[in-house]
C-alpha cells in the first residue's frame, strides 16, 4: 500500500526485527535465550499488552551503542519509505535504556544520526517523541525529562506508554506540565487496554493534542462526541490490536464505525516487527478485512498529515 502517508504511532524499539536482534547480539557479545530467528519469531504469540512488553523490553538488551540505534532507525526508515511513509513521528523509551546503563545521549544521538539523513536517503521527514514508562514512577519520568534537556533540539514531544491499566494519566500531570513549559508537544497512549476515562484524563489533566490508540473511546458516546467536536486525532494500530487481543479479529475492529462517527482516525503500525506489519501492511489489512474503499483509505492518509506535528505547535496556530 503505497498511498503517501504519515506514521504517527511507531515505537522504534518495536521495529527490531529478529535478524537485526541476532546481528546486534553477536556484535555486542550477548547471548539471547532463543536458538535462532525462527525460534524467536515463534515466541511472538501474545495474550495481552504485558506479555508483549516482557519480550519487547527483554530483547532491547542487544541495543547498546550509538551505531546500534542508528542501524535500527535506518532500517525502519527504509522499510517505511518502501510502504509509502513520507513523514514519521518516532517514539523511543529512554527509561528502558538508561535503566540498563545505556546513557540517554547514546540513544538520542544514535537515533539522531539516522534521522538526520532520512530525508535525503529515504525521502522521509521525521520527528522524535520521547515516551515516559507509565509503570515507572512520576519521579523517574521527571528525571528523564531533566536528562533530555541537553538534547531538546532533537525532541519534538513527549508521550506515555507501557502497561496502561492501573497507571492513569494523572500520575504524570507534573511532568507533562514541565514538558509543556519546555515547548514540547504532548501525546499519550490511552484507551488501548485502559478505560475511556483514561482518554478523558489524558486530555483534561495532561493536555495532550493526540491520543495514541484511543480504541476504547467507543464505549463512551459523550467522549466520542467531544473527540469529534475537538478534532482530536487518534493514532490507531489495527494489527497491534489483534496481536495484543484488544480486538478478537480484524474484521471486528471498530475503525469503520469510528470513521463514520466523524473521528479523526489514523492508521499506524505501533511495533511492526512484533505485530506482523509496517504502515502499508496495516492499510492493506484494514482494506481487506474491513472492506474500506479507496476514498476511506485516502481519508486516513489525509488525516495522518493533518494530525502530524509538521507545524510550529499550538502557540503558532493561535497567532
Ligand atoms: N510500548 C510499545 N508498544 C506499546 C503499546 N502498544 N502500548 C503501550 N506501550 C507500548
Ligand atoms: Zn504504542
Amino acid at each position: 500500500m503505497h498511498l503517501p502517508k504519515a506514521e504517527l504511532h511507531l515505537h522504534i524499539e518495536g521495529t527490531l526485527e529478529p535478524e537485526l536482534a541476532f546481528e546486534l547480539a553477536a556484535r555486542n557479545g550477548i547471548t539471547l535465550a532463543y536458538a535462532d530467528t525462527e525460534q524467536l519469531r515463534k515466541a511472538y504469540l501474545f495474550d495481552d499488552l504485558q506479555s508483549f512488553l516482557d519480550l519487547y523490553y527483554g530483547l532491547m538488551a542487544v541495543l547498546r551503542t550509538e551505531e546500534d540505534f542508528e542501524e535500527l532507525a535506518d532500517a525502519y526508515l527504509a522499510r517505511a519509505a518502501a510502504q509509502g511513509v513520507r513523514h514519521a513521528e518516532i517514539f523511543f523509551d529512554p527509561q528502558a535504556h538508561t535503566a540498563r546503563g545505556v546513557p540517554f545521549a547514546t540513544v538520542v544521538e544514535g537515533l539522531g544520526r539516522a534521522l538526520d539523513r532520512s530525508e535525503e536517503r529515504h525521502g522521509v521527514s521525521t520527528r522524535l517523541i520521547m515516551c515516559f514508562l507509565r509503570d515507572q514512577s512520576a519521579e523517574s519520568a521527571m528525571a528523564t525529562l531533566e536528562a533530555a534537556k541537553p538534547h531538546l533540539h532533537r525532541i519534538t514531544g513527549v508521550g506515555l506508554d507501557s502497561a496502561e491499566v492501573g497507571h492513569p494519566p494523572a500520575k504524570f500531570a507534573a511532568v507533562y506540565e514541565a514538558a509543556g513549559a519546555l515547548g514540547l508537544r504532548k501525546v499519550a497512549h490511552a484507551g488501548e487496554e485502559g478505560p475511556a476515562a483514561y482518554v478523558r484524563e489524558a486530555l483534561d489533566v495532561l493536555g495532550v493534542e493526540r491520543i495514541d490508540h484511543g480504541l476504547r473511546c467507543v464505549e463512551d458516546p459523550d467522549l466520542v462526541e467531544r473527540l469529534v467536536r475537538e478534532r482530536v486525532p487518534l493514532t490507531l494500530c489495527p494489527l497491534s490490536n489483534v496481536r495484543l487481543r484488544a480486538v478478537d479479529v480484524l474484521a471486528e475492529h471498530p475503525l469503520p464505525r469510528m470513521m463514520a462517527a466523524g473521528l479523526l482516525c489514523t492508521v499506524n503500525s505501533d511495533d511492526p516487527a512484533y505485530f506482523g506489519g509496517y504502515a502499508g501492511d496495516n492499510f492493506l489489512a484494514v482494506q481487506e478485512a474491513l472492506g474500506l474503499h479507496q476514498e476511506q483509505l485516502r481519508e486516513l492518509a489525509r488525516n495522518s498529515f493533518e494530525a502530524a506535528f509538521l507545524d510550529g505547535g499550538p502557540e503558532e496556530e493561535a497567532l
